[in-house]
């Protein structure tokens, strides 16, 4: 037998057809990931955030356009406060390949990055064209997030803590040692008390809701679950990730005003329904990659030594289930070049 040949038995499995896209599209996003960080690192503490947003941004879309897929952003960002955007319905990609929604969220933590503190993301997912949700013009959601052995127990309907003890019982644990991540926001007064009273700790976000996802359904990061209200757009982008990393993600839609609660119904949604990672994405062919901008819980930021530029990359493909953590040093001067 030759050393081909010890590999021809995985060969259907591996193939693929130009339809859908191919496994090793994970290694472009990354790419495109790394690019956004790099260029928005230089704004990291400079107290400009429309400025790190944009220059993210134009790296992110610059490196999209070389890849070989046929990518519409179907979940951009920017329209909350009209910051710099890669918006909705814009082609990414090269257009040849594959066709497929794009969820685009240069920078995770846009403030964070401006105030130079720990947890700001690049962030990006890919999946089969028409396969992420749509959530018409609700940019909030109520979300419940806790990794796999917990993911078929929770259910963002029962009281907070009923859920906090189905989290604490399928981990082994005590209420006291499960931690809750939640944003650190107004609306959230009532949860926070709520999630106390029932004994558990809170871990409050300034921003960054995906990076607080993620590290729900991971162990070891000292963080059992998110609950609150984020946006829906990284409540997709999360959904991706959680495809290959296992866990869940429920979410239900939390317009703010009438306009946006009519258009929603007018887009076909139901309102009070609670939302699964299959609804939030449909297919299991689907990617996620996101580059540390900051230093965070889960990824280093970027950093700059002896003429070279570091950073630290997650990304998985549903498909596969594979979750890789790519460490990149690129050569300043000629990353300088090649993006100039
Ligand atoms: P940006 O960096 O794009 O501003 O998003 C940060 C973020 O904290 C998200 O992680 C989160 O989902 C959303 O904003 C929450 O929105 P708000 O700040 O309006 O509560």
């Amino acid at each position: 037998m030759t050393e081909d040949n010890n590999y021809a038995h995985l060969s259907p499995r591996l193939s693929v057809t130009d339809a859908e896209p191919d496994r090793n599209l994970a290694l472009e996003l990354v790419r495109a990931t790394e690019a956004a960080a790099i260029a928005s690192s230089p704004w990291v503490g400079f107290g400009d955030k429309n400025a790190a947003d944009g220059a993210a941004v134009d790296a992110m879309r610059g490196l999209l356009s070389t890849v070989n897929f046929n990518g519409v952003v179907v979940i951009g960002e920017g329209e909350k406060d009209e910051a710099p955007m890669l918006f909705n319905g814009e082609q990414v990609g090269n257009g040849s390949g594959a066709e497929c929604d794009v969820a685009v969220d240069p920078i995770d933590g846009t403030r964070l990055t401006a105030l130079g503190l720990n947890n700001a993301l690049s962030v990006l997912a890919v999946a089969d064209r028409g396969s992420m949700f749509d959530p018409s013009a609700v940019f909030y959601m109520e979300k419940l997030v806790t990794g796999p052995e917990a993911a078929d127990l929770v259910d963002l309907r029962l009281p907070v803590k009923q859920n906090l003890h189905l989290i604490a019982k399928a981990k082994g644990k005590k209420i006291s040692q499960i931690t809750v991540t939640l944003l650190d926001r107004p609306r959230h007064a009532g949860l926070i008390e709520e999630i106390r009273a029932a004994g558990a700790r809170t871990k409050l976000l300034m921003d960054g809701d995906v990076a607080g996802a993620i590290a729900a359904t991971r162990e070891g990061t000292g963080v059992d679950a998110l609950m609150g209200i984020g946006g829906t757009p990284e409540g997709i982008v999360t959904a991706c990730a959680i495809k290959a990393m296992g866990g869940v993600i429920q979410g239900r839609l939390w317009p703010t005003d009438d306009d946006e609660k009519q258009k929603a119904i007018d887009a076909g949604h139901e309102l009070g329904r609670v939302l699964t990672t299959n609804d939030l994405v449909t297919s299991d062919n689907c990617y996620f990659a996101a580059t540390g901008i900051t230093d965070g819980d889960l990824l280093r930021g970027v950093r700059y030594k002896n003429g070279r530029i570091h950073t630290q990359s997650i990304v998985t493909r549903a498909k596969s289930g594979t979750i890789r953590f790519v460490d990149g040093e690129h050569q300043q001067d000629k990353w300088e070049a090649y993006t100039r």
